[in-house]
């Protein structure tokens, strides 16, 4: 798979080490920064994943930020972004398969790297289940397309 990720410099460690872990899974990996551990703003690096996963340059993305909180609500303004705070394997599992969820958070300051490799495998490896789910993502779809100049 084609995985885009970025972090702030909280997130900074995490994403190195789930950068190694993706790379050694196989994975494409494409880095978009941070790249030290100096203080940045979490806005910048949410958006530049959300782009990437909402152009299609990438299949699914990863962001990671101090809490998982800042940065999946960045990556959620991108219109086709559904980005998830993944805190336990159940989260990244019910990501996919209610939510067709294409981006995956993690808090560096609150989650291992160990619980995270668990989150991100099972977000990774599960399918969307779709039916009703399929409607309800269509709705935010419709969402995304509100209020957008003509
Ligand atoms: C940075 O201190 C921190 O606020 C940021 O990484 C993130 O947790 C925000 O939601």
């Amino acid at each position: 798979m084609r995985i885009v990720i970025g972090s702030d410099h909280a997130g900074f460690d995490l994403k190195e080490a789930l950068l190694a872990w993706l790379h050694a899974a196989g994975h494409e990996v494409i880095d978009v920064g941070t790249d030290t551990d100096a203080s940045c703003d979490y806005p910048v690096f949410g958006a530049a994943v959300g782009r990437a996963v909402a152009a299609g340059v990438a299949d699914r993305g990863v962001a990671v930020c101090g809490s998982g909180l800042g940065i999946c609500m960045a990556a959620n303004k991108i219109p086709g972004v559904r980005a998830a705070v993944l805190r336990t394997v159940e989260d990244g599992e019910m990501s996919r398969r209610h939510n067709d969820a294409n981006v995956a958070c993690f808090g560096g300051r609150v989650t291992t790297v160990t619980e995270a490799e668990r989150s991100l495998s099972a977000f990774l490896e599960t399918g969307f289940d779709g039916g009703r789910h399929g409607r309800r993502v269509d709705l935010l779809a419709e969402l995304d397309a509100e209020d957008r100049p003509a």
